[in-house]
């Protein structure tokens, strides 16, 4: 894999966001009127991984200034770009943007069939702490998981906003 950059999603790449989210979940998809609203909100961060002009991977993390938790509202990776460690980028860059913005901890909530999302939160240092029973639209359960974050390091790299090459692995 050459050339990926991890950079805070535009406007323009709308169509890009809601393919990969088409591709990649069945329900609980997120609406063009709520990509445009991440979008535009401060208290949302989009970001994606492009591989030149295509984008093949997003998150999305919601920050509420009135807690210390931060959520990951919504990951995906492309199809074929998947277990190339795309995602645990993502989380990785997450939980350094959560802990720019104040918080100390990352929340998410995953479906309890998803085996692959659940290996990767717990590869990437989350861990379950409740479910929720008719969370999606199917009516399938949640698992929530949780970890911490840590407060940045005076000499941390890149503000968020900024584009910047990262590698996978
Ligand atoms: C879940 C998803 C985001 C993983 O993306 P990815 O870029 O392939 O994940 P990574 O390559 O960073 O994987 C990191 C680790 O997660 C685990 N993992 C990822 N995909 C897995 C799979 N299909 N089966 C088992 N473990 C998996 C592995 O431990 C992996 O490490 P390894 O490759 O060294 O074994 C991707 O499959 C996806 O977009 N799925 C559809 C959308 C989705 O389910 N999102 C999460 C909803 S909350």
């Amino acid at each position: 894999m050459t050339s990926l950059r991890l950079r805070q999603a535009t406007r323009d790449d709308l169509p890009s966001l809601m393919d990969l989210e088409t591709a990649a979940f069945a329900t609980d998809r997120i609406a063009r009127r709520s990509w445009l609203e991440l979008l535009a909100s401060p208290a949302a961060a989009v970001t994606v991984v492009a591989e030149g002009p295509a984008v093949i991977g997003c998150s999305v993390v919601l920050r509420n200034a009135r807690t210390r938790v931060a959520r990951l509202y919504s990951i995906a990776v492309s199809r074929q770009a998947r277990r190339q460690g795309i995602a645990r980028l993502l989380i990785e860059d997450a939980a350094h943007r959560a802990g720019r913005a104040g918080a100390t901890e990352l929340r998410l909530e995953t479906r309890f069939d998803n085996l692959p999302a659940q290996r990767l939160f717990e590869r990437s240092g989350f861990r379950p702490f409740k479910r929720v029973a008719g969370y999606y639209q199917d009516g399938a359960e949640a698992i929530r998981y949780r970890r911490p974050v840590s407060p940045p390091h005076r000499d941390d790299p890149a503000p968020p906003h900024e584009s910047r090459p990262c590698q996978a692995k």
